[in-house]
Order: C-alpha cells, then structure tokens, then sequence
C-alpha cells in the first residue's frame, strides 16, 4: 500500500509548480510549496503514510464540515437550513456577489465562506471560550489528537486580513442571517481556520465521516447519521467549491479542500484520506493534492459513482 501511494505523490509531484502559494493571508504564503503527502485511516484500524504526511498546515475550509456538523447538532436541520442554502454556487468561495441578489438574503451552502461563517455564529456556548472550546474539544475527539493547537500567527493573519469575510458577516447580521455578536462569530471563524494539522488529522475527520459520525475508536455515535449523510452530500456538491463537479467526475468521492493546502477526502464505509499540497489552484484547491486523489481513488476503484 505504501509503495503505491509514494508512487502516486512522485508521479503528481511535478505539478506542484504550475500552481501557487495563497498571497491573500500573508502568513500562508509562507508555506513549503513542494511539500507533497498523504495519510489514510481505514475503518479496520489499518493506518499507512507517504510523502509528508507529517507536515503542519492550517485546516482552513475543511473546518467548515465539523462546523456545520455542530451546528446541525445544536440548532438542527430545519433552523440552519433556513438560513443557509443547500444548493452549489459556481462562484469563487469568497464570492459576496449572490449575497444581495437573492431574495430574501441567504448564502448559497455551508461550504463557501458566508455560509460557513453563518454556521459558525450558529454554535451553542455561554461564552466565547466555551463555543471556542466546544469546536476544539469536538476536532480533538474526532482527530483522537489531544495535542491539537490553534497557530496564532495564521489566526493573526486572517483576522487582519480578513476584510472581505467581516464585510459579509456584517451584511448577514444585517439581513438576519446571523443573529448573535458579529466579532464573536468571525473570531470564531479565524480561529477554527487556523487550527494546525497533519494529513494524519484530516483523514482522521474523512474516516469519522465514513463510519456515519461513529468514532472508530470508541464505537460512539458522536453525531447522527443524517447529519453526517449531509455533510457528505455537500462534500460532494460544494467541497471543491467551483470545481467540484470536474471532481465528482474525475475522482468521485465526497472531498473538502481548504487554502491551507489540504484535502479531506471520504471513501464511504471504508476509510478516511487526508491529502496535502500547499502549491494551489486558481480555484483555491492544491493542484497536486486533487491528482494524487485522482490517482489513489482510481487504484483503489473508490469512486462511489
Ligand atoms: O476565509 C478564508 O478566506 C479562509 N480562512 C478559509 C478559506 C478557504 O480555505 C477556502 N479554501 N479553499
């Protein structure tokens, strides 16, 4: 298994350079740009690596699915999904464009950044610290990574960089989208995007959500099926944001990628696959990452089309 996943990281490898490194967050852009890896944890406990499976790098986006699973939990289907869509954009992630234009206001899914900072206001907590330590506990459950940190430079990034996120956080309280404290939330945001891990950590999310939101280790069912099924279904239609229908077609199984470089793939009811590139896409996505999971999804015939 090993073998063939080094052989699939050296044949993608030279497609690191036709991509780039993020600029937008400064601090990402500081990021090893050939750093190549991917980890996969199966359902029967079989854990392998290859490449840099051991490289930190932010989660950004692929925290959107835990988000989103918490906020199902706590809020349930019928209040978040009457604030937040369920349909894929074709825009940019960051895209605001569709935010006024559609009447009454609501961003289109949980996986671009309205809606997910829309989810994210949604989290149940006393206080700020609790809702913060309530997402970690829940990453740090589901990754079996006690250690996991926030890297406070990236955090520190994002939230001085991060003009356009707050104008839609502001422009979504106004519109009733979000009803709790506007800062709150987007500190909230940051911070779940500056959360560090490895590929060993994501594909620790990838095999929750194979094994239908049961933890593998213990058998608890931390979060209900359905929620899980969903996750999945917007993995599939928004993960890659406007490249996820190329993606269902060329590797076919439910992905989330983030701009830290990682993917989060999921082959349902066998294993969970965490894949990292830094070098990107124009649409946000590591360019060698998708290949690599092109790649081992045909080895392994894991499409689930
Ligand atoms: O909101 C942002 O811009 C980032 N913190 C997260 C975006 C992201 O990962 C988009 N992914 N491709």
């Amino acid at each position: 298994m090993q073998d063939k996943m080094r052989k699939i990281l050296d044949k993608n490898r030279e497609k690191i350079q036709y991509g780039n490194l993020p600029t937008y967050i400064p601090e990402l852009n500081k990021a090893k740009k050939d750093a190549l890896g991917i980890y996969i944890s199966m359902l029967d406990g079989t854990e392998v690596g290859a490449g840099d499976y051991e490289y930190k790098f932010t989660i950004q986006s692929i925290s959107k699915v835990i988000t989103l699973l918490i906020a199902l939990e706590d809020r349930g289907p019928e209040y978040v999904f009457g604030k937040v869509g369920m349909e894929p954009t074709g825009d940019a992630f960051n895209s605001m464009m569709k935010l006024e234009i559609v009447r009454p206001s609501k961003p289109f899914n949980p996986m671009i950044n309205a809606g997910a900072i829309a989810v994210t206001s949604m989290i149940k907590g006393n206080t700020q610290a609790e809702r913060i330590k309530r997402i970690m506990d829940f990453f740090k459950l589901v990754t079996q990574n006690p250690d996991l940190r926030i890297n406070e430079s990236v955090y520190m990034s994002e939230k001085q960089t991060g003009d356009r996120n707050r104008a839609m956080a502001y422009f979504m309280k106004d519109v009733g989208i979000i009803e709790t404290d506007v800062e709150e939330s987007l500190d909230l945001y940051f911070k779940q995007c500056s959360i560090e891990v490895t590929c060993k950590d994501i594909a620790r999310i990838g095999l929750f959500l194979s094994n239908d939101g049961k933890l593998q280790s213990t058998g608890e069912q931390l979060i209900s099926p359905t929620y899980s099924r969903m996750a999945k279904a917007f993995m599939v239609t928004c993960g890659m944001y406007n490249a996820s229908g190329e993606f269902a077609i060329n590797v076919g199984i439910p992905a989330k990628s983030g701009v830290g470089g990682g993917i989060m793939a999921v082959a349902p009811g066998k294993m969970g696959i965490g894949v990292l590139g830094p070098s990107l896409d124009e649409k946000g996505n590591s360019i060698a990452g998708r290949e690599v999971l092109k790649d081992f999804s045909d080895e392994f015939n894991l499409s689930i089309f």
